[in-house]
């Protein structure tokens, strides 16, 4: 099983965006919160600035829609070049269909679950998935504090994904820190977002190397 690290540009210096992205060359990826002020209470930035990170790194793109009407919108981000993109099912109408559409287009489909949302009704459609996303806090902020009720929802999806066979990733979104980094490995997860723990570090590419370490310890 790999490990990833994706930082969450959330937490970083939006004046100087692409400065930020270099600060961390050994991520797996930069992870692009975008939020629309409806399905969450906070307003972010949408395609306009993930269209200009595309040009300006090389480093996969991974974007956290939490945005309503995911349906409508997601697709255009797997057409701007990103990677991955992750849509919050209770803002998707078709996620079967979304799913389909964003590898048609060349990305990862991924699928974000709110602390409150069971795995267990989706159980059948995970594998037209490449990943799951487990927030690990209430999505909408970063510098949230990690919420433990969600670890066994990571142990759950694990369980459903294993008669699949497949390298579905399993990311966690929320809280994640080098102090709680550990026990998302230990339930399942593979796939870590840091938002505040690495741009508030003094060296954010030490603090990825750290989480790495740490997770595949
Ligand atoms: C929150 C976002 C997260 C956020 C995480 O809704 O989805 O990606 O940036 O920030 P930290 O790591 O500070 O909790
Ligand atoms: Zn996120």
């Amino acid at each position: 099983m790999g490990i990833r690290i994706t930082p969450s540009i959330l937490s970083a210096d939006f004046t100087r965006l692409g400065e930020e992205v270099d600060r961390i060359a050994s991520a797996d990826g930069v992870h692009v919160d975008v939020m629309d002020n409806h399905f969450v209470p906070n307003l972010t930035l949408g395609l306009p600035v993930v269209e200009a990170l595309r040009a300006r790194t090389d480093q996969l793109l991974d974007i956290h829609l939490m945005i309503e009407d995911a349906d409508r919108w997601a697709p255009a981000y797997a057409e701007a070049g990103a990677e991955s993109v992750t849509f919050h099912v209770e803002a998707a109408r078709a996620p079967v269909r979304l799913a389909r559409e964003l590898r048609s287009l060349g990305a990862r489909a991924s699928m974000a679950l709110k602390p409150a949302t069971p795995v267990e009704p989706y159980a059948d459609l995970l594998g037209e998935l490449d990943m799951v996303l487990i927030m690990t806090v209430e999505p909408g902020f970063g510098g949230q504090k990690f919420l433990d009720l969600c670890l066994p929802k990571i142990r759950r999806t694990r369980e459903l994904l294993a008669p699949l066979g497949k390298d579905v990733w399993v990311q966690v979104d929320g809280g994640i820190s080098e102090s709680t980094i550990e026990r998302c490995v230990e339930a399942g997860a593979d796939t870590f977002v840091a938002g505040s723990a690495v741009f508030g570090a003094d060296d954010p590419d030490a603090m990825v190397r750290h989480l790495r370490t740490l997770a595949e310890a």
